[in-house]
């Protein structure tokens, strides 16, 4: 996958709720000079707030419940109808509560796009912020990896750490990473679309300046 400065790279956003994380894709892809843009969202719940994002935005937004299919393939399979309909190039998945099979994710090889609000591989699954704190870690953080078919799991692209005070409540260290991840997602997405990540050994190369990373860990 490479940058083409003609044509911005397309994006299926796969959501369950909120939707913060698509909107800052959406509002990066408002530059144009942003080398991706959301062009279709989609929601396995109905009524999810970040569908109401996307049409706000002016962006197809669809409803696809799983509740309505007997297997996660046929499920899966009008996913996929839709992300080819709209020539989907990426997918993102954030914060998307649905565990797609092995199938569909080998289906994107290195085009699907994961943020986990913890340091990976430390605390995967849920209730992450719960775990940190019980875990007593001084330092938390997000990460946007692509996915596998193990959850959690994939060449990590990006990270960004931010502290975890003595008196965090899972609610205030959710809401310090999750301004982190508004943050992460984007430039990740933009490393991608500039053909500046690469996998090697399951691992990512990734081709950034000196401080690209550094400007949102504020780790004081
Ligand atoms: C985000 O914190 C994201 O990292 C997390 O869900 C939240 C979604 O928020 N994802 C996971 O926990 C996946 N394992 P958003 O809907 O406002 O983007």
């Amino acid at each position: 996958m490479s940058f083409s400065p003609e044509r911005r790279m397309r994006i299926g956003a796969l959501i369950s709720g909120r939707g913060s994380n698509l909107q800052a894709l959406i509002d990066a892809g408002r530059d144009p000079a942003y080398p991706a843009e959301v062009a279709v969202v989609i929601s396995n719940r109905p009524g999810a707030k970040g569908l109401a994002r996307a049409e706000d935005a002016g962006l197809p937004a669809v409803t696809i419940d799983h509740k309505e299919f007997e297997t996660r393939e046929a499920f899966e399979g009008d996913i996929q109808k839709v992300l080819e309909d709209h020539k989907v190039d990426l997918i993102a998945t954030p914060g998307f509560m649905r565990i797609l099979t092995n199938s569909f994710v080998e289906k994107w090889p290195g085009r699907i796009v994961n943020i986990h609000p913890s340091l990976l591989p430390s605390f995967p699954g849920v209730k992450v912020h719960e775990q940190v704190l019980a875990a007593g870690v001084k330092v938390s953080g997000c990460t946007v990896h692509f996915a596998v078919p193990e959850v959690d799991a994939g060449p990590i692209i990006g990270q960004a750490a931010v502290p975890v005070h003595d008196s965090d409540t899972p609610e205030s260290l959710a809401a310090r990473v999750l301004k982190a991840e508004h943050k992460l997602l984007p430039l990740c997405v933009r490393l991608i679309a500039e053909g500046r990540v690469s996998i090697e050994n399951g691992r990512t190369l990734v081709d950034a300046h000196p401080g690209e990373f550094e400007v949102f860990s504020p780790l004081l």
